[in-house]
């Protein structure tokens, strides 16, 4: 290839036009697209296109590519990356789990140094495979262990482990769930302890989850609860098939997708107590609130509590295909051929992830997600639960944040206020994303400062008041 075709290669001229009438001819619906193209970035804040509408504007990032792009879009990853890229190429010479290789053992090193002793590491490609590769690494200790009467899972209702059947099956939400078979039906549903009360969709798992009368909206608040309350109520009942249950579970520290619904810290300490107490694995799914996210490396931190599977994607590789699971020395597959893939280990992709995880101690990021995530906390409160009556909680760990959106009047969740915030949000300069029924993401990336993230939520401030009256104007016309 000469130098010219090489550059149209990698710099085609293809108009924005162009680009939308392909994507939209081509691929198949996934999941909530803009009606905007991205071109690059810095820090907090992403580029559109100029060609689109106009010419180019800047938005406050407040969705972190759902969380995978820990730095915004970063400088010194990219110079990393493409000195690495041009002296080594980006894939592995032999797969990573046939030869090991420079980049991954030194991976491994430095990611398990963030966990207790005694855990070992598997590589994979997304967050849906390393959930994947922790069912299965369950069900083969209790395959070993002589426990095969152990195969129910205990999984939270509003949670989100993936797409794939196997991840699939501890959904309960109606969208993601309905028609599709699963490949564990074994799976006992109990509500998350959050720290606010908050609304969810819940899967009645005694009917079939094709019925739309099997999902309901339910509404949960265990903020006045006891643990021993939690225990008696939501735990206690499963004692009578307690030797049935292999593993719980649950969104590490906060559930995303469900709602960014932060878990009470001690609630948590009893559902894993419970767990210890009665034999059952547990497997934290760190996939979004993983790698500094919560203000900790992990949020298990805050409860201070050892997990039996940790899982991991996302951030830890900057958004490049790559996956963790991290499993206590004993749950690890007993021998080879048992469990891998061909792409996993990627050592291109795993100095990103060094460089991930080394990018955050050099800039102190842990400390700046936790202090400002305080600062989050009370603007959440002031400027928004405490001043609009539509604003039915907001809560936050570190900079996994939400607000959750109701209909005062019917006090019920409001989809409807929630797009036409997120709508203002594009209009004005703000990348938001949903969550839950009726929850917006306040996901900025690690490295944002105080002041971009006050300045973020000063414009949210204003797409709220501004959806509120649209949405309020609306119903006030429509015929009664
Ligand atoms: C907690 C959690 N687990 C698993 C996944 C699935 O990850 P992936 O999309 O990489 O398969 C996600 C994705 O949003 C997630 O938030």
């Amino acid at each position: 290839m000469n130098e010219k075709d090489m550059l149209e290669m990698i710099s085609p001229w293809i108009s924005d036009e162009e680009i939308f009438r392909l994507n939209a001819e081509h691929y198949v619906e996934t999941t909530q697209c803009f009606d905007r193209i991205f071109t690059d970035g810095i820090g907090s804040d992403v580029y559109e296109s100029g060609d689109t509408h106009g010419s180019p504007r800047v938005y406050r990032d407040f969705i972190s590519r759902v969380g995978s792009a820990p730095f915004g879009t970063d400088r010194i990853l990219r110079q990393i990356a493409s000195e690495y890229v041009a002296a080594h190429g980006y894939r592995n010479v032999v797969p990573h789990h046939e030869a090991p290789d420079k980049q991954t053992a030194l991976l491994a090193r430095d990611l398990l140094s963030h966990m207790p002793p005694g855990y070992r590491l598997y590589l994979g490609q997304s967050g849906a495979e390393a959930v994947e590769a922790g069912i299965k690494f369950t069900d083969a200790a209790r395959y070993r262990n002589n426990q095969g009467q152990r195969t129910k899972f205990i999984a939270m209702h509003g949670a989100f482990h993936g797409r794939t059947l196997g991840a699939l099956s501890f959904s309960s939400n109606i969208v993601h769930r309905r028609g599709y078979r699963v490949a564990i039906n074994d799976v006992i549903s109990i509500p998350y302890p959050a720290a606010h009360p908050y609304f969810v969709w819940t899967l009645d798992r005694s009917k079939s989850p094709h019925e739309k009368s099997s999902y309901a909206i339910r509404y949960f608040d265990f903020s006045t609860y006891t643990p021993e309350q939690y225990r008696k109520e939501h735990l206690d009942p499963l004692l009578d098939q307690i030797e049935t249950i292999s593993t719980l579970i649950v969104e590490d520290g906060v559930q995303g997708e469900g709602g960014m619904n932060v878990g009470r810290t001690d609630l948590l300490q009893e559902l894993y107590g419970f767990c210890r107490q009665h034999g059952i694995f547990v497997m934290l799914d760190a996939v979004q609130s993983g790698i500094g996210r919560t203000g900790k490396m992990f949020a298990f931190e805050y409860a201070n509590f050892s997990p039996d599977i940790v899982t991991l994607a996302k951030a830890l590789s900057d958004g490049l295909p790559q996956s963790a699971t991290i499993c206590k020395k004993e749950l690890a597959p007993e021998r080879s051929g048992r469990h891998s893939n061909t792409n996993g280990g990627n050592p291109f992709i795993s100095l990103v992830s060094r460089a991930v995880l080394s990018e955050i101690k050099r800039r102190n990021l842990l400390e700046r997600v936790s202090f400002n995530g305080d600062v989050l906390r009370r603007v959440l409160k002031e400027d928004f639960a405490d001043r609009y009556d539509v604003v039915h909680s907001a809560r936050n760990l570190g900079y996994m944040g939400g607000i959750e959106f109701w209909n005062p009047d019917t006090r019920q969740p409001d989809p409807t206020l929630r797009d036409a915030v997120a709508k203002h949000g594009l209009e004005n300069g703000l990348l938001l994303l949903g969550c839950g029924i009726s929850g917006i993401r306040i996901m900025p990336p690690l490295t944002t400062s105080v002041e971009a993230l006050v300045t973020g939520l000063n414009a949210l401030a204003y797409c709220v008041q501004k959806a509120r009256d649209e949405v309020a104007r609306k119903r006030a016309t429509l015929p009664v």
